[in-house]
């Protein structure tokens, strides 16, 4: 049981960490809480917090017989996704956090952050979550500790993190820790009732990186609210890994096994609604006989050289906070399995049978309720009201994934064989691109675009840069996001050590009637196949101005009525686009410019060149 202290900060026996005793007893002192919770991460105590829950109208128990131990969270209505235009990066000199990043000088900040925070947590609980980014005590992994009002960041906390006890005893006396401050931003005056989703309208996502230090205002969603998420394991994370030496990536982490039993991992980067969690997950067409591709990770990984010179890497989660619409047996039948049971759903509709519904899951139930707890019937759906919030999301454990890796909680990571970038791109971009050296590999990552969807906030299939997939999790200078990349790259050849090779796919070619070419899912096989005979130096590919691209002859189409004309559709390199495409990568290098490394300006000048012959 979690130790609970009326009052006052006072830590279980257990905790020896004097810096993390005295570091929440001034949060205590600023905000104020009623009482304080020192979380030990055990089950009673995780169904002791739902319960509550349940009471307070936060949660709903979904039909244990359809789905067990399962709840669903509405949210408020202006609380349903990340906050990226109140995301600020507070590094001392501006031009350290970059052009892409939102900044204000610290000390201004801090001040802004006293007012809000100051007795914020009043007539509420604070509860002291610490977790592990990384299997515990992994060299590659770090410790936060969150200090929330909110209980229902302390449960996703528990699916998504290491967390509780086992983790402060690991802190000992004076083990060092991310702090996280998070609150809803909604005190109680005495004898004030709660609402089901408290948050407040002004929110702050705050980033301290030389101080490395999280603080969070107003909002109780998603990775504005799971600090330990894009947070520290991108923001803070990337920080420390331009300092020390490794890296901090929003990537998947797929090991692909061929028939004959040989294991390569590969990291891949995906902007956010590129399909990341289908692709963690693929399960590859009848055609592909013994390859399998099982999942490390589905959204973040941390890497560092190995003493052998090659990259290890390893998923610093422990559990998948992933989009529910869309998710469905035919398109991610082992996403559909891992949610049976134990699992948060937030902002998805309600069936009247208790069970969950999304667009995109099947056919639509006669009635249901939606993600703001009115009726719905599929009627409304035709007006165009959707049932389900386009970023509604499962909470779950990575373990039940049915496609988990044997080794996905290594403490020293897997070994990485290649990276692939990809963006949603209508036009330009081929279906598979290889790169022809490391740094023409992070020419392509740091250039590649997406086209926004109705998941995002804004007009629909506005194309917008998005380097590394990056532009909302890099704590730092884009440009010298780059260089980091560049260097490292060369500090590895210089050990003699053979590079991952870089990938670019594009899965997202439409036609004149703007319906995708590429059937994508488990199809994507097909290119995986291709880019771990690449690595291994078997496949044959053709070279084109960006790269080398398989030839029609060189994919295995068994299974598969996909024409020489379709393939040609999906990947034709037109030089009138990638003139255009050149022109756009100008332009965030320029915007890039004091700090973009000149290799990469040399690489542009290269495909320039190339285009205009
Ligand atoms: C996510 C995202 O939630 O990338 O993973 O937006
Ligand atoms: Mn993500």
């Amino acid at each position: 049981m979690s130790a609970v202290l009326s009052g006052q900060a006072g830590a279980p026996s257990y905790v020896k960490n004097r810096k993390l005793i005295a570091w929440v007893a001034d949060v205590v002192r600023l905000t104020q809480p009623a009482r304080v919770v020192w979380c030990d991460g055990s089950q009673a105590e995780y169904d002791r917090l739902c319960d509550e829950m349940v009471a307070a109208g936060t949660l709903r128990r979904l039909n244990p017989a359809k789905r067990p131990n399962s709840y669903l969270a509405l949210s408020d209505p202006g609380d349903v996704a990340r906050v990226e235009d109140r995301t600020f990066i507070c590094s001392e000199q501006k031009e350290d956090a970059g052009p892409t990043n939102n900044w204000m000088a610290p000390g201004e900040m801090r001040a802004t952050l006293k007012g809000l925070f100051s007795g914020c947590m009043r007539g509420r609980t604070m509860y002291v979550v610490p977790f592990s980014m990384g299997p515990l005590g992994s060299h590659i992994a770090q410790i936060g500790v969150e200090l929330s009002d909110s209980p229902y960041v302390v449960v996703n906390m528990r699916i998504m993190t290491r967390m509780g006890r086992p983790v402060v005893e690991l802190l000992g006396t004076d083990g060092e820790f991310v702090p996280c401050i998070h609150s809803v931003g909604k005190p109680l005056a005495a004898g004030e009732k709660d609402v089901a989703w408290p948050c407040n309208d002004t929110k702050y996502i705050v980033h301290f990186p030389e101080t490395r230090e999280i603080w969070s205002y107003g909002s109780g969603y998603g990775g504005n609210a799971l600090l330990g998420k894009k947070c520290l394991a991108l923001r803070i994370a990337s920080t420390m890994g331009r300092d020390q030496g490794w890296l901090a990536e929003h990537m998947l982490i797929v090991a692909v096994t061929s028939p004959e039993g040989r294991k390569y991992h590969i990291g891949a980067a995906f902007p956010s609604a590129c399909g990341k969690t289908n692709f963690a997950m693929l399960i590859p067409p009848p055609a592909f006989k013994g390859w399998k591709v099982t999942t490390i990770g589905e959204d973040i990984a941390w890497i560092k050289p190995g003493p052998d010179g090659r990259l290890y890497a390893i998923n610093p989660e422990a559990g998948c906070f992933g989009v529910a619409p869309g998710t469905s047996e035919k398109t991610n039948h082992n996403a559909m399995a891992m949610l049976h049971e134990n699992v948060i759903f937030t902002n998805v509709a309600l069936t009247d049978d208790g069970d969950v519904w999304w667009e995109g899951m099947g056919p639509a139930p006669a009635h249901l309720i939606d993600w703001q707890g009115r009726d719905w019937t599929p009627e409304d759906g035709k007006a165009g009201r959707k049932a389900a919030h386009p970023n509604a999301r499962f909470t779950v454990a990575a373990q039940q994934c049915p496609s988990i890796d044997r080794d996905w909680e290594d403490p020293n990571g897997v070994p990485i064989d290649a990276f692939m970038f990809g963006g949603r791109r209508s036009t330009t971009v081929p279906l598979v691109t290889e790169a022809r050296n490391w740094v023409e590999g992070v020419y392509m990552a740091a250039t590649m675009g997406s086209e926004t969807t109705a998941a995002q906030a804004g007009a629909q299939g506005v194309l917008r840069r998005d380097p590394f997939a990056m532009l909302p999790f890099c704590g730092y200078n884009m440009g010298d996001h780059f260089g980091h990349w560049i260097s490292l790259g060369e500090k590895l050849a210089a050990s003699g050590s053979k590079l991952p090779k870089v990938f670019t796919v594009n899965w997202f070619r439409t036609d004149e009637h703007g319906k995708f070419v590429w059937p994508g899912f488990g199809e994507n096989m097909r290119v995986l196949k291709w880019i771990v005979e690449r690595v291994e130096g078997g496949a044959g590919g053709a070279e084109h101005l960006f790269g080398i691209s398989p030839r029609y002859e060189d994919l295995n189409w068994t299974g598969l009525d996909f024409a020489r004309a379709q393939y040609e559709r999906v990947t034709a390199v037109d030089p009138g686009d990638w003139r255009k495409e050149v022109a756009q990568h100008g332009e965030l290098f320029a915007r890039l410019s004091p700090r973009l490394p000149r290799a990469l300006q040399d690489a542009r000048a290269a495909l320039e060149r190339r285009i205009a012959a």
